[in-house]
């Protein structure tokens, strides 16, 4: 009896730190610890900065399709427009063991439509943001990484904005904080910088585009 007991405790001290592994319990692991990167491939030979971390320990459902969609539409973005895809996807390796790995979505500010709306930001330009989900195997946080940048208007070749890295993430950020809400769901969301997982520079970078180094995380919490 008291074997059994000893055992039965055993196994679901196992169960609880597979869960661990598995479940959630961590922000994200770093992806060059596993032998992927904090750039996307842009498919120019540089890649985009995965600048804003959407943390593993944020409610579950807003690390789904639809809740990161949700989410985003409660701070100002929306899907592209119409499903238009204005150009290739990109791919990143979040080092969780799938390797290189499509874009799951793309976002693009809404301008105040959630329909309509981004294909204004097709025209003129407006913040956009790629999500990667990091839940391969070998780390399986469940964070989702995004590739956020700022782009100049059509005219412009819808090229990305001077420092359009560092201004794309920091106007995400700062209509992400606090409370929102969209479609019947409200968020509390939390910053924190963090330095160290990219390097500062242009070194990589697509456009040659300097940035900081700088990668936000966010806690997103449903209320
Ligand atoms: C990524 O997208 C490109 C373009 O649509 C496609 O050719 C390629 O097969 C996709 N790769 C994967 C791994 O899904
Ligand atoms: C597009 O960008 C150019 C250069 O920045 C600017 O002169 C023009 O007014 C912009 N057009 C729109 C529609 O925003
Ligand atoms: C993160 O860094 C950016 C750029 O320096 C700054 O504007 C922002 O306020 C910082 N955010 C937090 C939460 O510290």
């Amino acid at each position: 009896m008291f074997a059994l007991r000893a055992l039965l405790s055993l196994l679901t001290l196992q169960a609880g730190f597979c869960a661990t592994l598995q479940g959630r319990a961590v922000d994200f692991f770093n992806p060059t610890a596993g032998g992927g990167s904090m750039l996307d491939n842009a498919g120019s030979g540089g890649g985009e900065p995965l600048n804003v971390i959407i943390s593993g320990l944020s409610s579950p459902d807003v690390l789904t399709d639809d809740g990161i969609v949700n989410f985003a539409r409660a701070i100002g973005f929306s899907t592209e427009c119409f499903g238009v895809h204005l150009g290739d996807p990109q791919s990143a390796n979040l080092g969780d063991g799938d390797g290189w790995v499509n874009q799951t979505i793309e976002l693009r500010e809404d301008y105040g439509d959630a329909d309509a709306g981004t294909c204004l930001e097709s025209l003129v330009g407006g913040n956009h943001f790629r999500v990667y989900r990091q839940n391969g195997p070998t780390a399986n946080s469940g964070a989702l990484f995004l590739a956020v940048s700022q782009e100049e208007n059509v005219s412009q070749g819808h090229t990305i904005a001077p420092d359009g890295y560092g201004i794309g993430r920091d106007r995400l950020v700062s209509s992400a904080i606090g409370k929102t809400s969209f479609g019947g769901v409200s968020y509390t969301t939390s910053a924190k910088n963090l330095t160290g997982l990219l390097a500062p520079g242009s070194n990589g970078i697509n456009h040659g585009i300097a940035t900081d180094g700088i990668t936000t995380l966010l806690t997103v919490t449903i209320n």
